[in-house]
């Protein structure tokens, strides 16, 4: 875990500090001097348990709240039934809350066995003020509920609660702060998100994070790359460069970059070899990074691409600033300049006003494309933004048959594209042991298709070359040549 601090210097009977990080690492002390009193009393230490759900930027999220638990003292566990109980929720559609809601039923009944118990809440979700209302009217036992723009302040709302006895409130909403510098505890030892944005500016119309995450802001360029150096010095072979759009990073710095340059940069780091980044726009998306991309070796051959739809009647009302011809065009330019990218994608099926007609758009747009893989969301009407204000919402049955036809198409396309590289012999990073057959490892190529090849716990974090031996579906078989 990186955190060079000691906690055990800080003095906690003085007034905390009020510049950041200190702060901070004052509440992790004073929080670590409660667990040390609940060690004496229970014999043991207190457990914590953090859940993610959503993105790529959650989970990086989540890695910093566990973090600071562990920094507390905290002992984390695989079990709901813990101590300390945190839920880093998501809302980009209504089936991520109510999953939460679900979930929250059980951990009461948990509590119920364990008064002690506390119950946190953060992210996306409780930037939402109907939720929040909610909360504080139908789940009084939850503990504490902050949201994104004050995450890094988790230390400090931790310290409160474990000394409250009633709900403790604290949502932003908005900053233009970045604290960073905190303790984290990665998922992986051998790869690493690191975040080069926060926020977004686009305000699609059907799209909530605009208005729960907040205004886009870049982080300075020599931030993230002390970070990603600090990344390397610790082991890290492969990161993945973070933001709800990267392609628009450094605009608004002081000394404004592009994104190809911060990649550029970025790729000159010893040890770092593999670089992936998410989410791309399609409007932002520059000839210099596709040139970037090219000629890069450590730049991974995947690029997300999120489509959403392929009509441009429906682009125009979803506010995405670009039409169904720029899309293709783009797909050709990057598969002209890379034979061997694997293009991703996200699609929206069912906005507001979606006729026959705009669907099949979307579905030559799909067969054009060739997606090596596409994921497929039923529009989901997100309360305050423009187009859950919009007539002729389309009515479900109509949504889910279109959805059906979408994912058979998506599924075939993508079978056949997988396999494309049986018998080559590739570059592949192993990132665990195969979790039905132990005596393979499970990796992934450059343009992020899964390898299960034999090996050992030893070979983890490393890159070995593989030959592609067959595949079986949607996953290579290999062997060490
Ligand atoms: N309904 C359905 N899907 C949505 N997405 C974002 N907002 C919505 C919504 N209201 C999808 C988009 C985006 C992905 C992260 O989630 O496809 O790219
Ligand atoms: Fe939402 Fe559009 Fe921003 Fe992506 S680019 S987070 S879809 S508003």
């Amino acid at each position: 875990m990186h955190n060079e601090i000691d906690l055990d210097k800080i003095e906690i009977s003085a007034e905390p500090p009020a510049e950041e990080p200190a702060r901070q690492y004052y509440f992790m002390a004073k929080c670590r001097e409660w667990v040390r009193e609940f060690e004496r009393k229970n014999g043991r230490r207190p457990t914590a348990f953090t859940q993610t759900f959503g993105c790529q930027m959650n989970a990086r999220d989540s890695e910093k709240l566990t973090g600071i638990l562990m920094s507390a003292g905290y002992q984390m566990s695989d079990s709901e039934e813990a101590d300390f109980v945190i839920y880093n929720t998501c809302t980009v559609r209504e089936n991520a809350n109510n999953r939460v809601y679900g979930r929250l039923g059980t951990l009461h009944g948990y509590k119920k066995k364990n008064p002690a118990m506390k119950i946190a809440l953060c992210g996306c979700m409780m930037q939402e003020p109907s939720v929040v209302q909610k909360l504080k009217e139908s789940y009084r036992f939850v503990d504490l509920i902050f949201g994104t723009h004050n995450i890094y302040k988790f230390a400090e709302l931790l310290a409160k609660t474990l000394t409250a006895d009633s709900m403790t409130v604290d949502i932003w909403e908005e900053t233009d702060q970045i604290v960073e510098e905190l303790p984290v505890e990665r998922n992986y030892t051998f790869k690493s998100g690191v975040n080069i944005m926060y926020g977004c500016n686009n305000f699609c119309s059907y799209c909530i994070v605009p208005y729960v995450r907040g205004r886009e802001r870049s982080r300075e360029k020599d931030e993230i790359l002390a970070e990603i150096r600090q990344l390397a010095a610790d082991g890290v072979v492969e990161i993945m460069l973070l933001g709800q759009n990267v392609n628009s990073y450094g605009k608004n710095l002081d000394h404004p970059i592009t994104f190809a340059q911060l990649l550029c940069e970025a790729a000159q780091i010893p040890g770092i070899e593999r670089i992936r980044f998410m989410t791309s726009h399609p409007k932002d998306l520059s000839d210099e990074l596709i040139a970037v991309m090219r000629d890069s070796k450590k730049i991974c051959r995947h690029l997300h691409l999120p489509l959403q739809s392929g009509s441009s009647r429906i682009l125009k009302m979803m506010n995405r600033r670009y039409d169904k011809e720029h899309y293709l065009a783009l797909v050709e330019k990057l598969r002209a300049a890379m034979s061997d990218l694997a293009l991703t994608t996200d699609i929206i099926v069912g906005f507001p006003g979606e006729t026959e007609e705009d669907f099949e758009e979307t579905m030559d747009v799909v067969r054009q494309a060739q997606f090596d893989s596409a994921f497929t969301f039923l529009y989901s009407k997100r309360t305050g933004t423009p187009a859950a204000a919009m007539e002729n919402q389309v009515p479900e049955d109509v949504a889910k048959e279109r959805f059906d036809r979408l994912l058979k198409e998506v599924q075939q396309i993508a079978a056949k594209k997988a396999g494309a590289l049986t018998g080559q012999t590739l570059p592949v990073l192993a990132e665990e042991i195969n979790r039905q057959d132990p005596q393979l490892l499970t990796g992934r190529l450059s343009n992020n298709s899964v390898v299960h090849f034999p090996g050992n716990a030893e070979m983890i974090g490393k890159i070995w070359n593989v030959k592609l031996v067959s595949c079986k579906g949607f996953y290579y078989l290999g062997d060490l040549p």
